[in-house]
């Protein structure tokens, strides 16, 4: 089974076929900076009603072409950050960064045009045939672990990739100066993975360049193959220069006998740069380093003459690639140069290569250890040497993970009928972009709404005005209605990752407000940036908060309810609820509307508390006044106690038409089908013992004298129920569901494993709790440190056995599961070792 393809995405079957088609013909998919239908609501309103007083057409047809019109239409509250916020005008410091997470080393520009620039690499002769050419991280591809030892996400980076004998080391620093983002070098290092190795490897880099419009690259040819340079220029880069330094040994300035191929053509569209350049690696060469005997390579076709076999070259861009090939070890630097970045004086800046790039990556290296410790205080809090290296890994591959996406994402309207077939062609979204950080630059390289406000709380300790990028792009992507999709596929790149039938997005899904967790931290901390960043952001905000609030309402007031589980297939146990982020996680055995999610409820409460501090500290008395007494409501213990107590469980839970008696049992042909026994389902509370139940607990809304506070703090530390050695798992092990797939195809997820958001919402709770006078204070405080050191050991025993940080881990052994490197949440463990919540 291809793994993840259930992961977190809805599949809307009905839309399948249509989403193709909207891919292709939509208007304007690789179009630049135009912005999209920006009509206002009223406006459109009017032309409906005009519309259909002239044409006499049913309402209830208008009322769906309306539906569909608000949801691809933006939000009309003023933006966030302005249009060019991202020119190298406004933000030259993040104007070239890593934002290509889905390659093992690559830059570009954060523009809807970029320039890129990227890393593959090879080994030649292991294996007959062509050689395993690297470039994009893939779970199955050998190569790992690989990550960042260092990142700040700003100017520098270290990063370590193992690729069977080879260790690569490629770094990066910047040099701020001039008007166009300023001046960068590369150094990749290749040695062999063990020294005294018989055969010396052969290997070769590719150092590229691409562009994507009219833009120019003019390559200056040296002797055999090698590049001068390449220089060229862009509106918005001005005039640039690209050069590639002969290869020396490591640590050394004596240059190394390297053979040179070059390839120049159009840009075949970014998803196929790989594939381009597989095909074009077939002439053999000869490697004669003098005094040496030759070895034979594959090689680009080396000479240095356009090729252009497109139907049409003409405002496709380039593609540039020069290939290096030589026996390791070696190091080799790669310059680019602005034009308009000088010394004072208007001198020639000296060029960042050689010992003044070693110097100022060892300067950054050591600034970067300074101000983490600084930050994060772990080697004050007795972490040892290696936590303090896994806490640094973690953040610089989150900070790493960064990406600048631009494109359309396709949406499907919500036409206002539940389970019934939705006749409607999902839409393009207007091309925005997203500066975001990723889950997993190798399985999940895009942007993730529930997950990122995790990351940001992450982030914003270690540079806050990278989270008000963040959070202000992803506010960028509010439609009419406030809605923001819950998974973003912008752009050629990050299309190419998913299947057709994935990438749309229903508008009348939600996902977790997560985004307001590093919000609330703002208004915690007080820095005034933040604070002027939240009075531009409270309109987005509050217009997300009410859109979740009410779309997502539930049969009885101050319930809520889930929209888009899956339908009730006979070859599903649980039909899942891709929305809440919980997927598998069970619930109601047949869904229903009648249907109250606790989970949900939560996080609307949290909502409302965290909209309501921000308004009341605005002087937004309007919207205090509105959202004050909800949150109140929401926080009541009554009313939690009425609609979400079980008595007959001794636990909150979610309430809906179920049953116990479900089983997946082999009914040939059909494989695994879903038994209903007896009792029959019925109305009830949800037997289903797990993180759903402790909401009220992670979000903190129950008082510390609450009754209901000390059974919850049972079954967490009940190791029947979900205390592991290694966190608290996602489901009871008493749970008839705990371990069981959801269909034969389809693997448990959210069904026992440990998740390391949930379990850094539970160390945060019961750090407050054990700060806060109350019958159960010293307990929730012992259990703190108790979960912490199981959480924080056993995420380090895991990365000092396979390098990587995982996407879940095994409550039966602690084993990293899913995919991996996760960077993405998991990098949790760096506030959780630092006590940070
Ligand atoms: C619960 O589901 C069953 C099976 O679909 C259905 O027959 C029954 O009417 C439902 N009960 C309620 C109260 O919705
Ligand atoms: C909990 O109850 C104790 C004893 O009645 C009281 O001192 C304390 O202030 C209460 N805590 C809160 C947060 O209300």
């Amino acid at each position: 089974m291809a793994r993840g393809e259930r992961r977190r995405r809805a599949v809307p079957a009905e839309g399948v076929r249509t989403v193709e088609r909207a891919a292709r013909g939509g208007p304007g998919r690789r179009d630049g900076r135009g912005g999209g239908p920006r009509s206002t609501a009223g406006g459109v309103a009017l032309a409906v009603v005009v519309l259909s007083l002239a044409l006499g057409m049913s309402g209830r047809w208008v009322l769906a072409w309306h539906r569909a019109r608000r949801a691809v239409t933006l939000h009309s509250a003023p933006p966030v950050l302005p249009a060019d916020s991202s020119s190298p005008a406004v933000a030259p410091d993040l104007f070239w960064g890593t934002y290509r997470p889905h390659v093992y080393f690559g830059m570009k520009t954060r523009s809807p045009k970029p320039l890129l620039t990227g890393l593959m690499w090879a080994q030649q002769g292991t294996t007959p045939g062509t050689p395993k050419l690297r470039h994009t991280c893939e779970q199955g591809d050998g190569v790992g672990p690989y990550g960042w030892e260092f990142h700040d996400g700003l100017s520098f980076g270290r990063q370590h990739i193992q690729d069977g004998a080879l260790k690569l080391t490629t770094e990066f620093v910047k040099r701020p100066g001039g008007q166009h983002g300023g001046d960068w070098s590369w150094r990749v290092t290749v040695e062999p993975q063990a020294s005294g190795t018989s055969a010396i490897p052969l290997v070769s880099l590719f150092f590229y360049v691409v562009t994507d419009s009219n833009e120019v690259l003019i390559p200056e040819v040296g002797s055999k193959g090698q590049l001068k340079f390449i220089s060229g220029h862009t509106s918005e880069l001005g005039d640039f220069r690209f050069t590639l330094l002969p290869p020396t040994s490591p640590g050394d300035t004596a240059p190394k006998y390297g053979s040179y191929n070059v390839f120049w053509t159009s840009n075949p569209g970014l998803p196929l740069l790989t594939e381009m350049v597989k095909s074009r690696l077939n002439s053999w060469f000869q490697h004669r380093p003098p005094g040496a005997s030759p070895e034979r390579y594959l090689g680009l076709p080396g000479s240095l003459k356009w090729e252009d076999r497109g139907p049409s070259g003409q405002g496709q861009g380039q593609f540039l690639i020069q290939q290096v090939t030589l026996k390791v070890p070696f190091s080799i630097e790669f310059v680019f140069e602005s034009g308009s970045a000088k010394a004072g004086g208007n001198q020639v800046l000296p060029r960042l290569a050689g010992s003044l790039l070693t110097h100022a990556l060892e300067s950054h290296a050591e600034a970067f250890r300074e101000r983490f410790e600084k930050t994060f205080q772990l080697k004050e809090k007795g972490l040892s040497p290696g936590e303090q290296a896994l806490g640094q890994a973690a953040l610089s591959s989150l900070l790493g993970g960064i990406g600048y996406f631009y494109g359309q994402g396709l949406v499907l309207p919500d036409m206002g009928v539940e389970g019934t077939e939705q006749k409607v062609d999902p839409a393009l979204f207007p091309p925005l972009p997203l500066f975001t950080a990723v889950p997993s630059r190798s399985f999940f390289p895009r942007g993730f709404l529930w997950d990122e406000g995790f990351h940001q709380l992450v982030v914003q300790r270690w540079d806050p005005s990278l989270t008000r990028e963040a959070l202000g792009h992803w506010l960028g992507l509010l439609n009419a209605d406030g809605w923001i999709g819950r998974e973003q596929i912008l752009g050629d790149e990050a299309r190419a990752r998913v299947p057709p039938e994935f990438l749309v997005q229903r508008a009348v899904h939600a996902n977790p407000p997560t985004l307001l967790l590093p919000v609330a931290h703002m208004l915690e901390v007080g820095d005034p940036d933040d604070l002027a960043f939240l009075r531009k952001a409270f309109p987005r905000l509050h217009a997300w908060f009410s859109w979740l609030h009410q779309s997502q309402a539930g049969p009885v007031p101050l319930s809520y309810r889930w929209r888009g589980r899956d339908p009730a297939l006979p070859t599903l146990l649980n039909p899942k609820t891709l929305p809440s982020g919980l997927d598998d996680y069970p619930r109601a055995s047949h869904p229903s509307v009648t249907e109250r999610h606790l989970d949900l409820r939560c996080w609307v409460a949290l909502g409302a508390r965290v909209l309501t501090q921000l308004a009341e500290y605005l002087g937004e008395a309007e919207v205090a006044a509105e959202l004050g007494p909800l949150a109140a409501s929401l926080e009541a213990a009554e009313s939690l106690d009425e609609l979400h107590w079980a008595p007959e469980l001794g636990v909150f839970a979610d309430f809906g038409n179920h049953t116990k008696a479900v089983q997946l049992k082999p009914r040939p042909p059909q494989g695994l089908v879903r038994v209903v026994g007896w009792p029959q389902p019925r109305l009830q509370y949800v037997d289903a013992l797990g993180y759903v139940s402790l909401f009220p607990l992670l979000l903190r809304l129950l008082d510390p004298n609450s009754s209901r506070l000390g059974p919850l703090l049972d079954i967490l530390a009940d190791s029947r129920h979900l205390w592991s050695p290694f966190g608290l798992r996602s489901l009871a092990a008493s749970s008839s569901f705990y371990g069981q797939r959801n269909s034969e195809h389809d693997p448990p997820y959210w069904r026992g494993a440990v998740w390391l958001n949930v379990n850094y919402l539970a160390l945060g709770a019961l750090h407050h709790y054990g700060h806060l006078e109350g019958p159960h204070q010293a307990r929730a405080a012992k259990l703190h440190s108790e979960l912490r050191a199981n959480v924080v050991g056993n995420v380090w025993r895991q990365y000092q056995a396979t390098g990587f940080l995982w996407e879940q881990y095994s409550d039966r052994d602690g084993r990293g599961m899913g995919c991996r490197p996760f960077h993405g949440w998991t990098s949790l463990v760096l506030l959780a070792m630092a006590e940070d919540y």
